[in-house]
Formats: C-alpha cells, structure tokens, sequence
C-alpha cells in the first residue's frame, strides 16, 4: 500500500482542533506530512498546552485517515506546542527565583483546599522543597490560623533598593496571605482585578527569595476573580479538590473546565479526593464512606485529568488545623503517609507538565500602583 499526502491533507481538512475556528490544515497547525508506503507522520504545531486538546488532535488524526484512507495506514503524530504570539502580554517575565506556581482550588467551597494546600506544602518541604504560600482567598483567608501565624504582620525590607514585602515563615514555609493585613473579623469585598492587583504585589513586591513551589490557596468558585487571577499570574498548573459527593463534583467539573478554557489554558496537574471516607484514627482499616465512593477519582477518569490520591476525613487533620499545625508533620501517622503519596503525585505531574509543555509565563503584570499592603 501506498499512501498519498494530497489524499492525507485532504482527509485532514475535516478535522477542526477545539478554539481555532479553521479546519487544522487551514489554520495552519499542520506544519509536515510526510508519507512512507504505508506510513504516514504528521507534524502538528498547536498554540494550546492543553494536555486534552493534543490527546484529541492526536485521536482525530488517527481516525479520520484509518476511516478515509486506510485501516492499515501506520499513523505517526508529532505535535509541538509554541505559545500563542498576543501583543497584550509581557513576554518572558516568569517570576526570578520561583520555579512552579501550583494553583489548589475547588469549584465548591468548604472541601478543603485550605487544608490540602496546608498539608501538601509541609509535605514538600520535608522532602527537601523549598516552598511558599500564597493565601489567595479574600474572602476567608485560612492560612494565618493553620500555621500558627495569625498575630503575625509582614514587614517591608529593602532588596537592591527596593522596598519588599518578606513573607512569613512557619514550619519552613513562607506564607502571605491577604489575612496579614486585615482584621479578622473585616470582611474583605474585592473585585477581580482589585484582588488580582494585591495578590500581584504579594508576588512581585515581596522577598520570597528561591523557592521550588508556591502554592497558591484559591477562593472557591469560578468566578471572576478567579480569571483576574489566572489572567495575571504565571500558573504552572492547577490542582482540584473535591469531596465524593454529587454537588462537590458538579462544581469541580466547572472548576476543571475554566482552568482547560482557551483563554485561560492553565494545565490541570490532576484531582484530589478529600473527605474521601471517614477513617476512626484507632481503626485505619475501617472505612466508612460518608459522601458517597470514589467519585473525585471517576471524575477524573471522565474528564482524562490525573488522579492524585485520596485524603481521609480524619479528626486530627481537623483538630491540627484549628490548632495550627498541619497535620501531616505528625511523623509515622497515616496522614503523613497519605501526603506523601499526594505530594509524589503532585511532583510526578509538575515534572511531566514541564517536560511537555512550554515553560510558564507571565501572561501580563497588573500595575502595583495604589496598593499599599506594606506594612512600613
Ligand atoms: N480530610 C479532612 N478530615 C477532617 N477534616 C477536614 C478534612 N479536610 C478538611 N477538613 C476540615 O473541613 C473544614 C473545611 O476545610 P478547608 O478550610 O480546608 O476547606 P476550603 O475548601 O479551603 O474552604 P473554603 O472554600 O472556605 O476556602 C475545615 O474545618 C477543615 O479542618
Ligand atoms: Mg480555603
């Protein structure tokens, strides 16, 4: 058998790859065919990191020319991914200093995304990560209380002449969180940008030094001030808590959908089940399935994202919380083993993640101007 490129192009124009409105030979992603007998390699340039969007250009290929050329055709897909040229955005001002930005967040509020984050970047330092918060939830700021921090102000130091916010540290983890500098019981309305614009300032105005991740704790929901933030920052990809249960799942699903959205594209590292079943501390192998089985984990078979592990609803992750002191630092606890089986996950991805896609970028920097959340 004898393949023929025309014949392949031909078969590829009726295929269309999710946001590009052309057919993928029009729009111009196919860079290459090269046909051999019966082999045929198709190089494809697209402008998404999507890991989803590569996997179904991939797929469609293989199929439109087995179903219109020949079941027997040995189809080869390279695809190279090169970041989208907008004149709106600064190039190439990823953070100096910080490696990966990992956004926890949920669709729904109360899963416990505080806590996850909490536990994850303990877990990280232990295994020799240098590791940063920041608390981006205006509207409850949760990581004052769950490290022990909460009487704590940031003060501002000179850097190379200029003012910087040093974060505060707590069981080796730097933290900011917009609950430093507010009163606990202000309740904090900020609109999108408004947000965008300090949570901006706690990036790129404080001393965080070199740090291999920071976490970034969201405020639940998909709304607004979630694509400020997603807009402004230099995401390397998003991790998603969700309990079992139908509406938790409902809302992750959103959650999934606006990090994947094309505007957006951050690269959903995977899903995390919490509150996955209730464990008594004294009976481990007890489970009791509260919200119902393994729902975040067939979420993410559904949706083709990865599966990074469940976290047992247990007392002392509570308690430990409450208290201030994350509850995987207790050593030889079931907790402690649960994150680090998590937090391996969650490497294992930002390390693929990385090898795969274009290296993170600062999509546009918001003016610091009229932010004065320094303490002088
Ligand atoms: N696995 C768990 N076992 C026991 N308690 C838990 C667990 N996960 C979270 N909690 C508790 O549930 C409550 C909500 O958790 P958390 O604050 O982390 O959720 P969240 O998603 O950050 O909430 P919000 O949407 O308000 O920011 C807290 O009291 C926390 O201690
Ligand atoms: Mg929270």
């Amino acid at each position: 058998m004898k393949l023929d490129r025309k014949e392949i192009l031909k078969a590829l124009e009726t295929i269309t790859i999710a946001g590009e409105g052309k057919n993928m030979v029009e729009s111009g992603a196919v860079a290459n065919v090269i046909t051999f007998g019966d082999e045929v390699v198709v190089d494809l340039v697209l402008h998404t990191p999507a890991m989803h969007i590569k996997k179904r250009a991939e797929d469609d290929i293989k199929k439109t020319i087995h179903d219109l050329i020949s079941p027997d055709a040995k189809v080869k897909v390279n695809i190279k991914v090169e970041a989208k040229e907008n004149p709106n955005e600064i190039k190439g001002k990823a953070i100096p200093g910080i490696k990966n930005i990992i956004a926890v967040a949920s669709g729904k509020g109360g899963v416990g995304k505080s806590t996850v984050t909490a536990n994850l970047a303990v877990t990280l330092a232990k295994m020799g990560f240098k590791v940063g918060i920041l608390d981006a939830d205006i509207y409850g700021p949760s990581m004052p209380i769950m490290f022990d921090v909460e009487n704590e102000k940031p003060i501002s130091i000179t850097v190379d002449g200029k003012s910087k916010m040093k974060p505060i540290e707590s069981y080796e983890i730097k933290i900011l969180s917009i609950g430093f500098f507010t009163a606990p019981s202000q309740a904090v309305i900020w609109r999108g940008p408004m947000a965008a614009k300090a949570l901006n300032q706690m990036i790129f105005d404080a001393d965080w030094g070199e740090l291999d991740f920071m976490l970034l704790d969201l405020p639940p929901g998909t709304g607004d001030i979630h694509l400020s933030i997603m807009q402004s920052l230099p995401i390397t990809g998003a991790v998603v808590v969700s309990t079992p249960q139908a509406v938790a799942l409902a809302d992750a699903k959103k959650g999934v959908a606006m990090f994947m959205q094309d505007n957006i594209n951050v690269p959903v590292l995977g899903i995390i089940e919490n509150m996955a079943y209730f464990t008594p501390e004294e009976l481990p192998e007890n489970k009791y399935y509260i919200f119902g089985q393994e729902g975040a984990k067939n979420l993410a078979a559904d949706l083709d994202v990865p599966f990074l592990g469940e976290v047992p609803i247990v007392q002392s992750i509570r308690e430990a919380g409450d208290y201030g002191r994350p509850a995987a630092l207790q050593t030889a606890s079931v907790i402690e083993t649960v994150f680090e089986e998590i937090t391996r996950n969650v490497v294992q991805e930002t390390v693929n993640r990385n090898e795969n896609l274009p290296a993170t970028e600062a999509i546009k920097i918001t003016t610091m101007a009229g932010c004065s959340a320094v303490k002088k």
